[in-house]
């Protein structure tokens, strides 16, 4: 991985077809992003292997695709009307607005997230911090609420007023008793979702890490509030090793600790073995897909910087450019959502335990929440290099999420309407690309720089020996085989076999 800013990356996917500023021929708008050729067919990818991995490789996970409107009582009773608010400083002469916290944490390299408008209030005052436009005085911090507004139907009274969803989450709650009914689920068992939530952030920024519209991908596990301590699968995860900062080390400035899972429950850092499991399987998620593990940590929310709904939470984070950042939250949120809907709802959304002859509000004891877009974010950064022999990028993203899988290339004009016929044959199996234009060095170099992981080169010799030529992206290494044995070959590469194991290297 070659380190770059947060900035280089965003013109680097702008060049290579991946992100595009929303709306840019009338200037743009802060805070959304489209996704070009590339990056649409990545998104879909890393959505595909999310899903299959949570919902399709698992028994125990189910999944639903709600609406994005969805009646207003639902953030009344899940407390996002009277509590999902970030801290607003706005200047009393050019009206400059910025949210309170990032802008203190930047100028005075303190952590502020969590902070009380009074207490961000009190740091703005005594280190005399201004607005950086017009170096005017800030009004006094207030609370702003990050749901975005909308009415529905055709009167614009108060009754017609509705949201777009902050997060995928309450639907789960909301349909909890239908989608555990019509699965016949039993405890554990938990209701995932992909799909776009939207939050009106002050201050946009960073890129795709924090949009007003984006992409999310949730599940809300829920278990026997009596077995909060019993995780059936701790086995699986016992050994995998983890970076790990909790509330303890941060408080007493103690360095980030590499440790196995069953050290952290042993050590009573992580709580229960539910939470400890899911931290496992979420961080595996992006090692299986390429992601160094250096990279990432967990780290447990401070006691003041937990939402209103969580008991405790440990967020994956990624190592950045800008620091280590929040990828996905996962919170312990309890019985409160479910409460919260029994309550204001009226309704039974409660399973029937047999042995205790009674009913019980099942347990949401981690809910992984992590974003496309930061995830998206995070594999550009860990498979951008820049490799300085070859004289270009090589984006080595891991083959499944790869936008491309392979480029065929004509090694002279004269010989096109043959690779074409080779393309023809794999063109319908795996995204392709033809690529005829330019040196086949240039061509190595665009598809290196899209992330291709496998370039097939059709030459003079070809015609005679029926045989292509494939080149391994991240080491440059060549085989060559036969025409009739390409589809089978390539998809055994992409499933990560070795190249050596069908053929002889070549130069
Ligand atoms: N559902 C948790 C979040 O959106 O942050």
């Amino acid at each position: 991985m070659t380190k770059i800013s947060i900035d280089e990356m965003a013109s680097f996917c702008k060049k290579k077809g991946f992100i595009f500023q929303n709306s840019e021929i009338y200037g743009g708008m802060a805070g959304f992003f489209d996704y070009g050729p590339a990056g649409s067919e990545m998104k879909k990818n890393i959505k595909d292997y999310w899903w299959k991995y949570h919902v399709q490789d698992r028994e125990d996970v189910v999944g639903i695709d709600g609406a994005i409107i969805t009646h207003p009582k639902v953030w009344v009773a899940s407390g996002h009307v009277s509590s999902f608010q970030d801290i607003m400083l706005e200047c009393r002469k050019c009206k400059f607005q910025e949210r309170a916290d990032t802008f203190i944490e930047d100028k005075l390299d303190i952590a502020a997230d969590g902070l009380k408008a009074k207490d961000l209030n009190k740091l703005v005052s005594e280190n005399e911090l201004v607005c950086p436009k017009c170096k005017s005085e800030f009004k006094e911090a207030q609370d702003f609420n990050l749901m975005f507004e909308t009415q529905v139907g055709p009167k614009q009274d108060s009754e017609s007023k509705a949201y777009l969803r902050p997060e995928t989450a309450q639907l789960m709650f909301t349909n909890f008793k239908l989608a555990q009914e019509a699965a016949r689920m039993k405890l554990p068992f938990g209701i995932a979702q992909m799909g776009r939530a939207f939050r009106n952030e002050i201050s946009p920024r960073n890129f795709l890490f924090r949009c007003r519209e984006f992409e999310q991908m949730e599940i809300e596990y829920f278990i026997h509030p009596d077995k909060v301590k019993e995780c059936p699968y701790i086995k699986e995860v016992a050994d995998y090793e983890i970076i790990v900062y909790s509330e303890d080390m941060q408080k007493n400035k103690k360095e980030a600790a590499k440790m196995k899972i069953k050290q952290a429950l042993d050590k009573d850092i992580i709580k229960t073995g539910w939470h400890a499991y899911w931290l496992a399987v979420e961080h595996k998620w992006f090692v299986d897909l390429g992601v160094n593990p250096d990279n990432l940590r967990i780290r447990q929310h401070l006691s003041d910087e937990k939402s209103h709904y969580a008991l405790d939470t440990w967020d994956l984070e990624y190592n950045f450019p800008f620091g280590w950042k929040e990828l996905q939250g996962m919170a312990n949120r309890t019985d409160f959502d479910l409460n919260q809907h029994i309550k204001h709802s009226d309704q039974k959304l409660t399973m029937y335990d047999q042995k205790q002859k009674k009913h019980i509000i099942p347990y949401v004891v981690a809910e992984p929440s992590l974003g496309v877009d930061r995830s998206f974010l995070v594999f550009m950064f860990d498979a951008y290099e820049h490799d300085k022999e070859r004289g270009n990028i090589v984006l080595k993203l891991d083959s499944k999420i790869a936008p491309i899988k392979a480029a065929v290339f004509p090694l002279a004009t004269k010989l096109e309407d043959e690779a074409r016929e080779v393309f023809d044959l794999i063109k319908k199996e795996f995204p392709c690309k033809f690529d005829r234009s330019g040196s086949v060095g240039r061509r190595y170099a665009r598809a290196d720089e899209k992330g291709i992981p496998f370039c097939i080169t059709y030459d003079f010799d070809s015609r005679e020996d029926k045989k292509v030529t494939i080149r391994n992206r991240d080491t440059t290494k060549q085989i060559r085989v036969a025409i009739r044995d390409l589809k089978d070959i390539l998809e055994k590469l992409l499933k990560g076999e070795k190249l050596e194991k069908f053929g002889k290297i070549i130069q």
